[in-house]
């Protein structure tokens, strides 16, 4: 078995050692390339670069297959909800009884915001970006949690995990209340988490709201799909502002910025604005493929930086809102129509076949939303509600495993010396 593996660089042979993971693949160390060669490697995107161990999810891409802490997606989302999906991505295993009785207890004690924290909302025009909000108020629960700038403070430290996540949904609800001008509706703490969330957000003073168990069931596999995805964009930018010593609040709230992009889980509202203009006739499907093809724009909900083939949430979706599409009664929506012609159509082009795109998480997470009377603007904030055990569970690998701060090279190409130019002279 080979253990090594050897560099042939300026007339020097170099070894470099090999490790297997759990899973088989294959890494090379090049810690001391640097060291050893005064080189060091160019990948922008990092699309081949492990920057640390993990042990919170698997991924294989070639494959379509999606594990967390070991237990498949399909398992998961089968027979887990999303608060103990949580659990198991943020401790490490599956929570008996009385773990899953405390860690829910947790959750509930931390469902209210502090009343300081409501005078925030205010700030914000009835307009703002619900995703900005989101980032700005989770970063400042910090200033209501500063016990744990204590890092060795562990019973802090679940509070404050409980409280994230906990509050998360809150926050969210009431920055959805306050742009539309109705009073905030406090958590209850009866409900479950899901059916939680959806009164916050659609209870009103004098009537509340009780959601179906279709719905209740369609948003924890909404979340629970979304929870954790290794080193995706968001996560690793946890992991890196998490190596600078920085507290999980702001940790994630990171993360959330770094979801917002479309290119990430802003794709969920770019592909249910590409549906509407389709079902608007602002063009047709083929003329907008062509578009697609001569790069003019993409094909959003498509494509995966890792899946080769089809994404398995998107599978495990997909189904999901055809169920709860048949309870709703919404069989004939347009949009889903226009979904499945341009997956029929992309699966079947030589366009996306030779380049592996298959339809990702996004491509029919917002038809969920959508049949869950979500607006729009608060797609990528449900992704982020979702995405928080990751977050969490991927601070917390970086705090307790090999700590090394996060500080890249480059491959400089500026000027090598510059003079400087008197202002009136340039
Ligand atoms: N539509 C059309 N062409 C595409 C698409 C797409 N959605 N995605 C990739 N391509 C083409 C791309 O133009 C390139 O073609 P060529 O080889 O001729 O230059 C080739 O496929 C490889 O693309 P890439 O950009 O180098 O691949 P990547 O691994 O960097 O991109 C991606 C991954 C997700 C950014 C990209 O597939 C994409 O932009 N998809 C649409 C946005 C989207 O749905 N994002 C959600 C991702 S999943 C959830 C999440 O991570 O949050």
């Amino acid at each position: 078995m080979v253990n090594n593996a050897i560099l042939s660089f300026d007339g020097k042979s170099i070894e470099l050692p090999i490790y297997d993971s759990t899973t088989g693949e294959k890494c090379i160390d090049i810690r001391k390339l640097r060291e050893q060669t005064g080189a060091v490697m160019f990948d922008p995107g990092l699309g081949n670069t492990a920057p640390c161990q993990s042990s919170i999810t698997y991924v294989n891409g070639e494959k379509g297959i999606l594990r967390y802490r070991g237990i498949p997606i399909e398992t998961v989302a089968e027979k887990m909800t999303f608060v103990e999906t949580a659990y198991l991505l943020i401790y490490g295993h599956l929570p008996n009884k009385n773990e899953m009785k405390a860690f829910s207890n947790r959750l509930t004690n931390n469902e209210l915001l502090h009343e300081g924290l409501l005078h925030h909302f205010d700030a914000f025009p009835s307009n703002g970006q619900p995703m900005s909000i989101l980032s700005a108020v989770v970063n400042s629960l910090i200033c209501y949690s500063p016990e744990i700038m204590d890092t060795t403070n562990e019973e802090a430290l679940d509070n404050a995990i409980a409280a994230i996540i906990s509050k998360v949904r809150t926050i969210a609800a009431f920055s959805y209340r306050k742009a539309m001008g109705l009073p905030y509706i406090y958590p209850d703490p009866e409900r479950s988490y899901c059916d939680n969330f959806l009164h916050m957000m659609f209870s009103i003073p004098n009537k509340m709201h009780q959601p179906t168990q279709e719905a209740v069931k369609a948003l924890n596999l909404f979340l629970l799909l979304h929870a954790d995805h290794e080193q995706n964009c968001s996560a690793s930018t946890v992991r890196i502002v998490g190596s600078a010593e920085t507290n999980l609040f702001s940790s994630v709230a990171s993360g959330i910025c770094a979801l917002w992009g479309k290119l990430h889980g802003g794709a969920n509202v770019a592909v249910f604005e590409m549906l509407t203009n389709l079902a608007n006739n602002k063009e047709t499907i083929p003329e907008f493929i062509e578009r697609v093809k001569n790069k003019e724009t993409r094909l959003m909900g498509f494509g995966h930086r890792v899946y080769k083939t089809f994404d398995p949430r998107a599978r495990i979706l997909k189904n999901a809102v055809f169920a709860l599409l048949d309870a709703e009664e919404m069989k004939n929506d347009p949009l889903i129509k226009i979904a499945l012609d341009l997956e029929k159509i992309a699966l079947d082009d030589d366009y996306f076949i030779s380049r592996n795109l298959y339809p990702n998480v996004d491509f029919y997470s917002g038809m969920i939303l959508r049949a869950l009377h979500i607006p729009l603007n608060m797609y990528t904030v449900m992704f982020s509600i979702g995405r928080m055990p990751g977050w969490i569970a991927h601070w917390l690998e970086g705090k307790r495993g090999e700590k090394k701060l996060v500080r890249p090279r480059q491959l400089y190409t500026g000027n090598v010396l510059a003079d400087y130019v008197e202002v009136d002279k340039r």
